[in-house]
Formats: structure tokens, C-alpha cells, sequence
């Protein structure tokens, strides 16, 4: 099966668990809004690609951690679009949760699933109760306080943000979650993947900034312009059109240089560059003019 079949069946088979029983309908309706039709999933088709790299022996664990991951991912993004955070109307080309419902089912629907992805997780103890708390272990880390989303997101309330650390936990803490816990499945230790995952998401949120910046709306299916609009420090503004480019290829290089020795070293560098290939806007490559000079 490709890895794109693997994570939609895992995907929606988590966001069954979480439906049922004397379960609310509204509430119940979101959990599927929230997560379908997705984006590009590519922090679990990451967590698959590392697992399968490492020699993977229990691919229905996989399937577990990657749709966990992208369930959290999800509620992350149903949040950040709350008219507390980015007041964001659109998102995949279609209303914002709280637009599409209302702000109360918004906040509930994350809440959930954030909750049911630990609760697929802990649920997957019989494929290997040892792997399975890592997992938790590594996704809980990389989500809350202090290294994980909720401190990237924490970043927006100071008066002064440091955009390395802010990147880093906003965008980067699931993307190390995601190499990591691929590791994991494959039972193997999860600090070596620990670089990767850091630089293809300091490498992701610069192509992000540029998306952000050169592209409009209808192409990215959110709101477009929104760094400079909120006043947040973004690779563009910092490095112009131009140095971001080359600051992403720098990254990309360094994350292929840093995939540690494993049976499909080559097939993931091949997947990380051809993902890498995908995230620059081609508008960005012609770009000859830096802003603001
Ligand atoms: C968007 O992530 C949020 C950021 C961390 C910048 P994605 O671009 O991966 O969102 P989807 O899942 O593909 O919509
Ligand atoms: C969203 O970041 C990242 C998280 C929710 C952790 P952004 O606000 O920069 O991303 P978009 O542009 O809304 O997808
Ligand atoms: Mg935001
Ligand atoms: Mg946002």
C-alpha cells in the first residue's frame, strides 16, 4: 500500500474511535472537518519514511503514531485560526473551524482531538506497550510546555520574540515528533533523529514565510500576508526574498547531511529532497527583488 493510503485509512480510523456512543452531534461533526479532507500530511508521511528507513516490523504502529501526529497537528491548526490567535476565516480552502461552527465547538474540537491522540496511542500498548509510552512520551514533549507548539504559539504574547526558539517549538517541535517517533515504531532510539526532524522544520517554516508572502489566498487556501499583517518576525522580512531561498537550500542540505546511518538512508534523502523541491513557491527561485529595497 503507498504511504498516502496508509495514513488516510489511519486517519480515519482515529477520528472513528473518537465518534460514538452518546457523543454530541455538532462536536462530533468536527472531529472529521478538522481533519478531511487534509493537507499535505507531511509529517506522517515523514514519521513512515523514517520508520520504514530504520527497518520497520510493526507497521500498524506506524499508521497509529502517524495519524496521532496528524491529529495533533490538525488541532493545533483549528486553534491558531481562533480570533484569540490568527482570527483566521479560511483554512485548506474552506471556513475556519470557528467560522464553519463557532468559536465554543472550536476550542472543544481541538481539545478532543488532542486528547484522542493520545488515546490511539495508548491504545496501541498491545503492539508494543515499551514503544507505545515513548511515543507518548515524545509527542507529549514536542506539544505542551516547554519545548513543544504550546510554547511556539507562547512566543506570540511576548513583547519581544526570539525567532529561532520561536520557529522551533511553533513549527519545528512536531517535525522532530515526526522523525522520532518513526524511529520509534522501528523500535529503534529516537535522539540521533533528533537533528533531522529540527532542521527539515526550521527548513519547512522558512518555505511557510515565503508561501506566506509570495502567494495569495486561493493558492494556499488561508489567509495570505498574515506574518507581516501580525507584525511576526519571518525569514522574508529578516533575510529577503532571495537570502530565505538560500537559507532553505542551506537547511536542506544540512538535514540530508545529518540522516543518521540506517538501512534507507538513501530513499530518504531521495523523499526529503524531493519534498524540499515542493515547498518553495517557484515565484520565489525568479524572485530578484528583495523587499523593502
Ligand atoms: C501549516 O502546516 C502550519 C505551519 C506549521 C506553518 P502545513 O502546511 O503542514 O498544513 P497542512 O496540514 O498541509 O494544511
Ligand atoms: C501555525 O502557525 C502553527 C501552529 C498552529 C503550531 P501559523 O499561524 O504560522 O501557520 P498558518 O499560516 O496559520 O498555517
Ligand atoms: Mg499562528
Ligand atoms: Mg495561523
Amino acid at each position: 500500500m503507498r504511504i498516502s493510503d496508509r495514513i488516510e485509512a489511519a486517519v480515519g480510523r482515529a477520528v472513528q474511535s473518537g465518534l460514538g456512543g452518546m457523543a454530541p452531534s455538532r462536536l462530533s461533526a468536527t472531529l472529521d472537518y478538522a481533519v478531511n479532507p487534509g493537507g499535505a500530511r507531511i509529517r506522517p508521511t515523514i514519521l513512515t519514511s523514517v520508520a520504514m528507513a530504520c527497518g520497520e516490523d510493526r507497521p500498524e504502529l506506524t499508521d497509529v503514531a502517524g495519524a496521532a501526529l496528524e491529529l495533533m497537528h490538525c488541532a493545533s491548526l483549528v486553534h491558531d485560526d481562533l480570533p484569540c490567535f490568527d482570527d483566521a476565516d479560511m483554512r485548506r480552502g474552506k471556513p475556519s473551524m470557528h467560522r464553519a461552527f463557532s468559536e465554543p465547538l472550536a476550542v472543544l474540537s481541538g481539545d478532543s482531538l488532542i486528547i484522542l491522540s493520545f488515546h490511539i496511542l495508548a491504545r496501541a500498548a498491545p503492539l508494543g506497550a515499551d514503544r507505545a509510552v515513548q511515543l507518548i512520551d515524545v509527542l507529549s514533549n514536542r506539544s505542551g510546555m516547554p519545548n513543544g507548539i504550546c510554547a511556539g504559539q507562547g512566543w506570540e504574547s511576548e513583547a519581544k520574540i526570539d525567532l529561532s526558539a520561536y520557529h522551533k517549538s511553533k513549527t519545528g517541535a512536531l517535525f522532530i515528533a515526526a522523525t522520532q517517533m518513526g524511529a520509534i515504531c522501528a523500535g529503534q532510539g529516537a535522539e540521533p533523529w533528533e537533528d533531522l526532524g529540527d532542521q527539515i522544520g526550521e527548513a519547512f517554516q522558512v518555505a511557510d514565510d515565503l508561501r506566506d508572502a509570495l502567494c495569495d489566498e486561493c493558492t494556499l487556501g488561508k489567509p495570505a500576508g498574515q506574518d507581516d499583517l501580525h507584525g511576526r518576525p519571518n525569514a522574508v522580512a529578516t533575510f529577503g526574498v532571495t537570502g530565505a531561498v538560500k537559507r532553505f537550500d542551506d537547511i536542506i542540505a544540512g538535514a540530508i547531511a545529518s540522516i543518521p546511518a540506517c538501512s534507507g538512508e538513501a530513499a530518504l534523502a531521495q523523499m526529503v529532497r524531493a519534498y524540499a523541491d515542493r515547498l518553495v513557491p517557484a515565484n520565489a527561485r525568479t524572485h530578484n527583488v528583495v523587499p523593502g529595497e
